[in-house]
């Protein structure tokens, strides 16, 4: 059988009254790449942070490498943990080495050990030319770096990384997708939250939809999209006084549609059939032909888009 890393059962976190993270439940096997995903408010980042020990469960049980989060184990799961938060919590004052040194010295390791590993973990994030320079001096994307590698400091077996590349350009998210992949690759495993689809895609083998606190789907990502939509999605831009007709044609009782202001977007198996009646009948209008992604099945389950508060 599988080993779990995380089993969790009834979730809930409450603040004072609010349910930010209500009665959810998941296994993470070992070795696997688990991801969150859900608009702003969804309670990704309270879900992680129980996880992560920081944030007493308000019901339910959580256990994490078949520990209980109680209390009298934290200190020994944190010690298996690198987080990677929301939020950067660097200290901007110090250099890389120096912010580095501290959370090694913060987990016990010997000061050699320390200088070997601040090393290599700055080379595993190619900060290695920054070693002396303070962080307030690195950008965004050098500081999401320096997190990672501070994460990896005590050598975790599970690494929990929330959003770890908002914000960053395509070159600096890629760097850092291949290093996910080289830790999955040793076994480590990663609990993520995005608001990327591609990210979702490309690197977890499993997701959970979280919406108002509560898991609204889980699955592989192939699996998620195979179950809830058709293959292809065909994007109209039409406008709203011609779409009763246009949905009458192709008969979208039976296919899913989703009406998002400018553009209408109709799922089908058969697309090529499709597009040919859609440029003799609409000729000069835009549309616009692709495969169905994640962000469509989000689109169909909660009726809002990934990043519309964001
Ligand atoms: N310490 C707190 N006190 C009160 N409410 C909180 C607290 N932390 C989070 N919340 C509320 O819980 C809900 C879930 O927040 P959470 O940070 O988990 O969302 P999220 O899914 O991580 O969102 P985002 O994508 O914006 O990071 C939100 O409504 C938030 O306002
Ligand atoms: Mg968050």
């Amino acid at each position: 059988m599988q080993e779990m890393a995380i089993r969790a059962q009834g979730l809930t976190k409450c603040f004072a009254d609010f349910v930010a993270v209500n009665d959810i439940s998941f296994e993470i096997p070992r070795g696997t790449c688990f991801g969150f995903l859900g608009p702003n408010g969804a309670g990704k980042t309270s879900t992680m942070r129980m996880i992560g020990c920081v944030s007493p469960l308000s019901k339910g049980t959580l256990e994490v490498f078949s520990e209980s989060t109680a209390q009298k184990n934290m200190r020994s799961i944190k010690q298996r943990l690198g987080v990677v938060p929301q939020e950067d919590y660097l200290d901007h004052h110090i250099t890389c080495y120096e912010n580095l040194e501290l959370y090694g010295r913060y987990f016990g390791l010997k000061p050699v050990d320390i200088r070997l590993e601040i090393k290599r973990l700055l080379d595993f994030v190619h900060l290695e030319a920054k070693t002396h320079t303070q962080v307030r001096f690195l950008s965004g994307g050098m500081k999401r770096r320096l997190l990672i590698a501070r994460a990896l400091i005590n050598n975790p077996e599970m690494i929990l990384l929330d959003e770890p590349t908002t914000g960053l350009d395509p070159q600096a998210r890629h760097l850092i997708w291949d290093k996910m992949r080289e830790l999955k690759d040793k076994d480590h495993t990663l609990i993520l939250t995005t608001h990327y689809m591609e990210e979702a895609e490309q690197l977890c083998d499993m997701l959970a939809f979280m919406d108002d606190g509560n898991i609204i789907a889980m699955g592989r990502p192939k699996d998620l999209i195979r179950e809830h939509l058709e293959t292809n999605a065909i994007e109209i831009f039409i406008e709203s006084s011609q779409r009763p007709k246009l949905l009458e044609t192709f008969n979208t009782s039976t296919q899913f549609h989703a009406d998002l202001g400018q553009r209408l977007i109709i799922y089908t198996r058969d697309s090529g059939t499709m597009l040919t009646q859609l440029h003799h009948d609409y000729s000069g209008i835009e549309i616009r032909s692709r495969l169905t992604n994640l962000e469509d099945v989000f689109l169909k389950l909660t009726g809002h888009q990934l990043r519309e508060n964001a």
